[in-house]
């Protein structure tokens, strides 16, 4: 097994738990929802933990503005973005527009844009080397259907997608990113994965990872799980070594669940 120091963000890494709020809240909404996540985060919640909020594209501007305004310590993320950094790409958005929203985070290749919008691995990959290049960090999602669990292709499906997301960057930047692992058999079903089954592909994220980049790059990029994420849930997970945050959907959109996640040491 890779190293790991078993407390959650082995290695000195710093765990994020991540809000993805999806087609959910419109600004309103996301602005109270925000202001709630800052009542309930104490100072000694967030500081050994990272936590970002992925609100829809609409949004951004308000929870931007609160955020700074009443010094919440969030950082801000998007959910996807197109690779291009500007042109004729009638309703999509580029990563300089939300590097200029101060977004930290951007969720790339998530199993509902591969699966529901057809996003495949070569535009994964254009998404997450734009991603970078205007300066943020990219979240790149990888996980398998509950057939290809079955069938025995789990590591073939995360070794390729993880190979194939990761092309061409750089050595450095790996080592900076963020691979969240979503098996989507979990993903908004309550069928969490088992701290063990979690723990094992996101070590098999990081040998492929050092594979491709490096010891070193393996030994700082960050490995989130995904995936009906609960209060409940999280000690266990965070607890394994190479699991060095949460992808957070449905959980993270009530601020007491997202705050006691955010909060698991204090569980058990
Ligand atoms: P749920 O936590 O609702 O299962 O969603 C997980 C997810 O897809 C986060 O990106």
């Amino acid at each position: 097994m890779p190293s790991g120091s078993g407390s959650g963000g082995g290695g000195g890494r710093v765990p994020l738990i991540s809000g993805n709020w999806k087609m959910h809240l419109n600004h309103f909404e996301a602005i109270t929802l925000v202001q709630k996540l800052g009542y309930l985060l104490r100072k000694e919640d967030v500081e050994e933990v990272e936590v970002s909020v992925h609100p829809p594209f609409t949004d951004l501007r308000s929870v931007q503005t609160v955020l700074e305004a009443d010094k919440i310590p969030v950082a801000l993320g998007a959910q996807n973005c197109h690779w291009e950094d500007k042109g004729a790409f009638t309703g999509e958005v580029a990563p300089p527009m939300l590097a200029k929203l101060n977004v930290s985070y951007v969720i790339v290749g998530h199993s509902e844009r591969r699966e529901l919008f057809g996003e495949a691995d070569e535009v994964v990959n254009r998404k997450v080397l734009s991603v970078l290049g205007a300066g943020m960090t990219p979240i790149l999602c990888v996980g398998e259907t509950s057939a290809e669990r079955e069938a025995g292709s789990t590591e073939a499906k995360v070794v390729g997608q993880v190979r194939a997301g990761l092309a061409g960057v750089s050595p450095a930047q790996v080592g900076a990113m963020v691979v969240a692992y979503e098996p989507i058999w979990a993903i908004g079903t309550g069928r969490v994965a088992s701290a063990s089954d979690a723990q094992e592909v996101c070590a098999l994220v990081r040998s492929t990872v050092a594979e491709l980049a490096g010891a070193e790059a393996a030994a700082s990029l960050r490995a989130q799980y995904g995936g009906s994420v609960k209060p409940d849930s999280a000690p266990g997970l965070m607890a394994m070594p190479d699991i060095d945050g949460a992808l957070v959907g449905g959980a993270s959109l009530d601020a007491e669940s997202f705050a006691g996640i955010v909060q698991y040491r204090l569980a058990g």
